[in-house]
């Protein structure tokens, strides 16, 4: 079997971190989404791996090569406009050719692995097998009514009435006969080729369309408030490790803590589970539960929890705490000082600030 990764797309939803950055590499517990996938496929014994790429492209192949750190190989895929995710699946045909494959979104991370559902595609005799799983709001999601014998019988786009509480995951298996479905279905009113579409396709033609249901947790990191859950999640199960870091004696560090390489904690109180990142250093601070603090930053003085903070980015001398935040790459917060006392931002477009 192959991997199919799809990372191109826009990532509005992400704006401003993704104007310019691709979404998929944005760190989960200091390890890019992307990265996450390309580990979990590889756990179920899949190493041939397409990824397809969109504009952020240069900045995925830098950040993934070929992929040998992770023991796969990467082959690239350019996608020239988002086209869909079964637009996605056309253009990889050359690199899938006539195996079976498991196809991935490169910005959702799921609990558990996927090696139990990738055994069963690849010993059963289907065309296709989508992963579901049961959520609150079925409205929100792409939704599957099932057959008696179990297969699927259709595919709902956000229905007002949800037929069953079975929401489409964004991990599918195919067989060849996929490129019978992409290539006979035409755009939606978005002018996208939908795999929904796709898939429907392949229950109408008689193909066997089976599910498997996801029981763990699952994350569409689409929005910063996903992300943030991603984190938590993530960070919930991270074993912690403590490896060439520094903690002072006045500093309090919890077991549930990781410490990279390099980070240095001096008259803190850390909180897990919790992430800090190489080279980065937190001083006179108190950094609290379900925080990623990625690579070469300081907290100085200030107080934040439930928050991912990118690399280079220094918080110093904040008198409120910070929650619930995503802060990007080389951002500063520090208080300001002298007259008038006010607020001075520094905003990228699209930039969200909560004030108190
Ligand atoms: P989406 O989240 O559906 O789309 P997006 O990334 O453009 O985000 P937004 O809605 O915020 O603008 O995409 C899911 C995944 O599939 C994501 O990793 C991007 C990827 N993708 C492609 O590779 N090609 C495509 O044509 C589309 C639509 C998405």
């Amino acid at each position: 079997m192959k991997g199919l990764i799809l990372s191109g797309g826009k990532g509005t939803r992400l704006y401003p971190l993704t104007f310019t950055s691709a979404k998929q590499l944005i760190p989960v517990a200091n390890t890019p989404v992307l990265v996450r996938v390309i580990q979990t496929i590889r756990d179920a014994d899949i190493t041939d791996i397409g990824i397809v790429i969109g504009d952020t492209g240069e900045e995925i192949k830098a950040a993934v090569g070929d992929g040998s750190r992770w023991g796969v190989s990467v082959t690239y895929i350019k996608q020239d406009a988002p086209l869909g995710l079964a637009h996605a699946v056309k253009i990889s045909q050359g690199f899938l050719g006539d195996d079976k494959f498991v196809m991935f979104l490169g910005d959702n991370v799921i609990q558990g692995g996927i090696h139990g559902l990738i055994r069963q595609f690849d010993t059963s005799g289907y065309n296709s097998q989508i992963v579901l799983t049961r959520v609150r709001e079925p409205q929100h999601y792409g939704v599957a009514v099932l057959r008696t014998d179990g297969s699927i019988e259709r595919l709902i786009e956000k229905p007002k009435q949800p037929p069953s509480d079975l929401a489409l995951v964004g991990i599918y298996m195919f067989d060849k006969s996929v490129f019978q479905a992409v290539n006979a279905i035409t755009p939606s009113w978005r002018g996208e080729l939908e795999i929904t579409d796709a898939i429907q396709w392949l229950v109408t033609a008689g193909k066997s369309v089976f599910p498997y249901i996801h029981k763990g947790w699952w994350v569409d990191t689409g929005k910063p408030i996903d992300m943030l859950e991603a984190n938590s999640l993530v960070l919930d199960e991270l074993k912690p490790v403590r490896e060439g870091a520094s903690v002072d004696e006045a500093s309090v560090v919890d077991s549930r803590v990781t410490l990279q390489p390099g980070a240095q904690i001096i008259n803190s109180i850390v909180r897990g589970p919790t992430i800090i990142g190489e080279n980065t250093r937190v001083v006179n601070s108190y950094v609290g539960p379900f925080s990623s603090i990625h690579h070469h930053c300081v907290i100085e003085n200030a107080e934040i929890e439930r928050s991912i903070v990118l690399e280079n980015s220094i918080i110093k001398d904040v008198p409120a705490r910070i929650q619930d935040s995503l802060i990007g790459r080389r951002a500063t917060i520090s208080k300001a000082t002298g007259r008038p006392a006010s607020y001075r931002l520094t905003l990228g477009d699209y930039s969200a600030v909560g004030l108190v």
